[in-house]
């Protein structure tokens, strides 16, 4: 049968494979039309054709990518069809292509999940419509990727703010450390000494005890600046990350006789915030590690501002390197580098450490803007 009906030019698909179609029809001359009209659809079609039960549940099991449906079969129905598809958890649309069937029935299929429905005798459509349905299915498969890529987004950042927290905590214990070890045995040796100035037994006992206590108490505001520092240096609201910088290493490198170069390009941004301080956090850590476990003659720091709002930081020093491959083996410990680069991932960064044994290592941290 012929049709004089002007079919639209069916949209190119994106590959060549063959599009798989299950095509239920009892009536041999009926499958014949079907696979006729279906011709003229863009792409190369492999059929598997049934009548029953078992047919649709080989074919699905094989694999298909859309199924043709009549509505009027001796032992089976679409709706049973659908019914299969979806207790399997696929997404296959299911066109009902029958003579007229009613109204009623029509709805009943398109509620049940067909994708469209059409009608024998306008047959010339069929490809036209076997793209629509392809094209939503596209669409929901991309809709549901997206999703999952939220949902793994959503869950990244949740994780990350776990971690964020137990760093926080991890820093709170070791400044408390700092305070009860440091600063507070100097406090308790000068109140003993100021203890015993008050019962020595000669003023000269007494003037001699004074001056120490007075020397302790010049280390306890010089431990107190320093803690202070490592906490949070003042100096990087007053006066930025570069001058910050510059001041952690007179406090941290020089007195190791560590030679140090600070290179800068860019503009510093008056108010660099949370990005300034991460960058410094960065540099802290990165120095930190060198003098604990690298035994550096040689460390440099190069700062990039970057337009718009970006900041690369390096750290590069010259002591014995390790294989960051293992990089906790020497250590119980091990979460400084883990959590900078959890934090510059939190600014859509990134931290990255090259090093070997024996050669130095080299730290690069990109953090992107912060609001
Ligand atoms: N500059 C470096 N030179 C040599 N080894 C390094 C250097 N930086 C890191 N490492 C190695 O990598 C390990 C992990 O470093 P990381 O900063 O994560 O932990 P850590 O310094 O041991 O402990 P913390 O949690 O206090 O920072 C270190 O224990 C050390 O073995
Ligand atoms: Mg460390």
């Amino acid at each position: 049968m012929r049709t004089n009906t002007r079919i639209p030019c069916v949209i190119p698909m994106e590959d060549s494979k063959p599009l798989r179609v299950l095509c239920i029809e009892d009536d041999p001359d009926d499958l014949v039309l079907v696979r006729l009209a279906a011709r003229r659809f863009a792409k190369p079609l492999q059929w598997q054709c049934t009548d029953n039960a078992l047919g649709v549940t080989t074919a699905l099991a094989q694999g298909v990518d859309i199924v043709l449906s009549d509505y009027h079969l001796g032992g089976y129905s679409p709706l049973r069809a659908i019914a299969e598809i979806t207790a399997r958890g696929l997404d296959i649309p299911l066109i009902v292509v029958s003579n007229a069937v009613g109204e009623g029935a029509a709805v009943e299929v398109l509620r049940a999940g067909a994708a469209d429905y059409v009608s024998k005798d306008r047959l010339a459509t069929l490809p036209m419509v076997i793209t629509r349905v392809l094209e939503a299915r596209d669409q929901r498969e991309r809709q549901r990727r997206l999703l999952a890529d939220n949902r793994a987004v959503a869950q990244r950042l949740k994780s990350l703010a776990a971690e964020l927290v137990q760093a926080q905590e991890n820093e709170r214990r070791h400044l408390a450390d700092s305070l009860h070890d440091s600063l507070g045995q100097t406090l308790t040796a000068l109140q003993l000494h100021m203890q015993a100035a008050d019962a020595a037994d000669s003023t000269d006992e007494a003037r001699s005890l004074r001056e120490k206590s007075y020397g302790i108490l010049r280390d306890a505001i010089s431990q107190m600046r320093t803690l202070s520092f490592a906490v949070r240096p003042a100096q990087l609201d007053d006066q930025g990350l570069v001058v910050t910088v510059q001041s952690l290493a007179e406090v941290m490198l020089a007195p190791a006789g560590v030679d140090f170069e600070l290179q800068t390009h860019g503009v510093e941004r008056k108010r660099g915030g949370v990005q300034s301080a991460l960058g410094f956090r960065v540099v802290q850590e990165a120095v930190t590690n060198a003098m604990r476990h690298a035994r550096p003659q040689r460390m440099v720091v190069r700062l990039r501002f970057r337009d718009p709002g970006s900041l690369e930081v390096m750290v590069a020093d010259d002591g014995v390197g390790f294989d960051t491959r293992r990089p906790h083996e020497r250590t119980a410990i091990g979460r400084g580098l883990s959590t900078m680069g959890e934090r510059c991932e939190l600014t859509g960064g990134s931290l990255r450490v090259r090093s070997q044994p024996g050669r130095g290592t080299v730290l690069r941290a990109c953090l992107g803007e912060i609001r």
